[in-house]
């Protein structure tokens, strides 16, 4: 069995720049990974593994790299990057270590600007000599990541002048840029649109740089329906990004979109509907099955909107 075509975010991201984006999408356990591999081959488009360090504790950092191995081996046609999401110091040095992860994030963003310039550039340096990509972050969107929450009053977008000298000085290879997007499921109040002068502006200041999008996910009111319909008390006011606006936004530079809360949306609505429907079964197996098509289903139907579905092969050329 050969290994598993695991390749750096920036091996994929000299591909998509300018053209396309590539879904990153979060995975805690076999039924989010299997429904991610299967999706993305159905779709023919390459992705990225997110893993968070709240994952890393829930299932075991040591399980999830068994999952996503064994995933591999299910589908070998896969190209995907394993990133760490929202990194602190010490888990990026855990994740470069470990020899598994091919791209970390050190999210640094709510230090001062000197001090994000610091530790961006050490964890830069260990990851460099190990060949592994760094994704920076700079400004602060609003919602909870982690264990930190921000509130829509501190949320702040990124300020482009800053992002030139944060990028020079720090030797990020990506960079996370707050342009109006938050974490979780109740991203905008009112007007929705993200900021695309503020993206437009980075990408002229520093062309070529691949820009991330945190907060992406679209939270469809379809979704959010049928879960309070199957005995949820989600706020109908939730909202999310357009999923029209990813490939303009890809256009702009955006070569990295990440979802996750659309995924755990999937999760909740199959698993109430389910046990609404059958009050008599205690079997996790069935709703299990039905939740890893329908989120294949999903990041295919994502991939297509981000313009990352029918690029495996154009990508396996690149990397190979
Ligand atoms: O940005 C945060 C991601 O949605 C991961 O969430 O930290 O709850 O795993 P988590
Ligand atoms: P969502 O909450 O919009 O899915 O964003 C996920 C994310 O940014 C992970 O880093
Ligand atoms: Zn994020």
């Amino acid at each position: 069995m050969s290994s598993p075509t695991i390749v750096t975010t920036d091996q994929l991201f000299k591909v998509a720049y300018g053209k396309f984006a590539i879904g990153a999408y979060n995975i805690n356990n076999a039924e989010q990974s299997i429904g991610l591999f299967q999706g993305c081959m159905q779709s023919q488009a390459p992705f990225i593994i997110q893993i968070s360090k709240g994952a890393r504790k829930y299932t075991d950092k040591r399980m999830l790299e068994a999952i996503i191995r064994t995933s591999a081996e299910m589908f070998p046609e896969a190209i995907f990057a394993v990133h760490l999401d929202h990194g602190d110091e010490e888990t990026c040095y855990d994740c470069i270590k470990s020899g598994f992860y091919s791209s970390v994030m050190i999210d640094a963003s709510h230090e001062s600007f000197e001090e994000n310039i610091a530790i961006t550039k050490r964890v830069v340096d260990v990851a460099h000599a190990a060949g592994i990509s760094v994704e920076a972050e700079l400004g602060m969107l609003g919602g909870v990541e982690e264990d930190i929450e921000v509130d829509e009053g501190n949320a702040c977008l990124t300020n482009p002048e800053e992002a030139v000298e944060f990028i020079a000085r720090s030797g990020c290879d990506s960079l996370a840029a707050a342009i109006g997007t938050s974490h979780g499921a109740y991203k905008f109040q009112g007007a929705q649109s993200l900021h695309f002068e503020v993206l437009e502006s980075i990408m002229n200041k520093t062309p070529g740089m691949p820009i991330v999008m945190h907060g992406s996910s679209s939270v469809p009111k379809e979704e959010v329906r049928r879960i309070n319909e199957a005995g949820g008390t989600l706020d109908p006011s939730a909202c999310g990004v357009n999923e029209e606006e990813y490939l303009p936004a890809a256009k702009l530079g955006v070569t990295k979109i990440n979802i996750d809360t659309d995924g755990r949306l999937v999760w909740t609505r199959v698993h109430r509907e389910f046990f609404r429907d059958n009050t008599d079964q205690f079997d996790f197996r069935p709703p299990g099955k039905i939740f890893m098509k329908e989120y294949g289903d999903f990041i295919a139907h994502k991939n297509g909107k981000l313009g990352s579905a029918g690029t495996l092969e154009t990508v396996r050329k690149a990397v190979s």
